[in-house]
C-alpha cells in the first residue's frame, strides 16, 4: 500500500532532501537513466535526478512519432538551459510497425509498454550499462491501473510484474506518493519554469491514447495537428486539461465544393483537481465555434467537431 502525500500537506523542502538521499543510496556509485517525455512528471523527476546524481543520471527523450508538434527539440532545449543534456533517440519506425494494425485500446497501450521498456530502453540501458531506471510514475497512474481502468503504461510492480526480470533493469519511482496538484509543486520548488510545471498533464502513450482505431503516421499527423490549434485557442482558459480526439467513425461532409467521407475530431477540456474525477469545462460557444471553424478548415480531411460534454466518470480524460 502507497501512501499519499496530500498536495496540501507537502512541505517541498523535506520532499525534495528526502528523496534525493534515497535516489543517491539507491544508486550508489552505478549510474541511472530517465526518459524524459517534456510532461510534468518526467519533467520534475528529471530535475530531481539531476540534483541527486549529476553526471551519473542520463536523460533521455523517446522521439516515438507520437508527440505534439516540434516537442523533442523544444523539452531538449528547456532543459539545456537548466543545465541538463538531453539526448533524443529516434524510435518512430519501431513505434508504428508494433502498434500496426492494432485497434483494442489495452492491446495499444501493451504494444506501447512492450516497445518503450523492452525493445528501445532494454537497448538503451544495456548499451549505457545503467543500473536504474528513473521514472516519474504518480499515484493516479497506480490508481487506475490497479482498479483495472486503464493500464498505465508506467505502471509494473502493482501488477506483479518484476521490470528487473522482465527488462533487466530497476525501476526508481520517487513521485509514486504524489498526485499531479503535488507533482506541480515540487516541479516548481526544483526550478521548473512555469511553462513545464504548469503544462497540462499529457498521457504517457502520448497521441496514441487520442487516435481511435489504428494508429498510423498519417492519423497521428491529424490528432496532432487538431491537438496544435486546441492548446493555441485554449491557452488561457484555466482549464486542467484540453484535446483532441481523432475518431474512427466517418461522415459525409463536404470540402471544396466536393463531397467528402471525412474524419471527425472530438475536443474534450476538462476541469479537475487531480484528474480522478473530471468535468467538461463549460467553453463559451463562440469558442468552439472557433475551434471547430480552424480545426475544420486547416486540419486536412476533418470535416465534423464535436465537444465531449460527459462527466469523469463514466467518461475518462483521454479516449484510449
Ligand atoms: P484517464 O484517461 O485515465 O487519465 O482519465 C487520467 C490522467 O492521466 C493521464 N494519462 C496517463 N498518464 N500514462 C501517464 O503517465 C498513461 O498511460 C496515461 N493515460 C492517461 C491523462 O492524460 C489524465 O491526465
Amino acid at each position: 500500500m502507497i501512501k499519499e502525500i496530500k498536495a496540501k500537506e507537502l512541505n517541498t523542502k523535506n520532499f525534495i532532501k528526502t528523496k534525493v538521499s534515497e535516489i543517491q543510496d539507491l544508486v550508489g556509485s552505478d549510474t541511472a537513466i530517465n526518459a524524459l517525455s517534456g510532461g510534468v512528471d518526467s519533467s520534475t523527476v528529471t530535475m530531481l535526478g539531476h540534483r541527486s546524481l549529476g553526471k551519473q543520471l542520463k536523460t533521455i527523450f523517446v522521439q516515438n512519432g507520437l508527440m505534439r508538434e516540434g516537442e523533442p527539440e523544444r523539452v531538449a532545449g528547456l532543459f539545456k538551459k537548466l543545465g541538463v543534456h538531453v539526448e533524443v533517440v529516434d524510435a518512430r519506425k519501431e513505434f508504428f510497425a508494433a502498434m500496426k494494425g492494432i485497434t483494442d485500446p489495452e492491446e495499444k497501450r501493451e504494444a506501447i509498454t512492450q516497445t518503450f521498456y523492452k525493445k528501445v530502453f532494454g537497448r538503451i540501458v544495456k548499451k549505457s550499462g545503467a543500473k536504474f531506471l528513473l521514472q516519474g510514475t504518480i499515484l493516479t497512474d497506480v490508481d487506475e491501473t490497479v482498479a483495472g481502468i486503464k493500464r498505465q503504461h508506467n505502471v509494473f510492480e502493482q501488477l506483479g510484474i518484476d521490470p528487473q526480470k522482465a527488462f533487466g533493469y530497476r525501476i526508481i519511482e520517487p513521485l509514486i506518493q504524489l498526485r499531479k496538484d503535488g507533482v506541480r509543486k515540487v516541479g516548481k520548488a526544483l526550478g521548473l519554469p512555469t511553462e513545464l510545471f504548469k503544462r497540462i498533464p499529457f498521457p504517457g502513450p502520448a497521441l496514441a491514447a487520442r487516435v481511435i482505431g489504428e494508429v498510423t503516421p498519417q492519423r497521428i499527423e491529424t490528432v496532432r495537428k487538431a491537438t496544435l490549434i486546441i492548446e493555441d485557442i485554449l491557452k488561457d482558459i484555466k482549464a486542467f486539461q484540453y484535446l483532441a480526439i481523432l475518431h474512427e467513425d466517418r461522415v459525409t461532409g463536404m470540402q471544396n465544393g466536393k463531397r467528402q467521407f471525412g474524419q471527425q475530431i472530438e475536443i474534450r477540456c476538462w476541469n479537475s483537481v487531480d484528474a480522478r474525477h473530471a468535468t467538461p469545462t463549460q467553453l463559451p460557444f463562440k469558442t468552439l465555434l472557433k475551434l471547430a471553424e480552424k480545426i475544420t478548415s486547416d486540419v486536412p480531411g476533418v470535416v465534423s467537431v464535436t465537444y465531449n460534454i460527459a462527466n469523469k466518470p463514466p467518461s475518462t480524460i483521454e479516449a484510449i
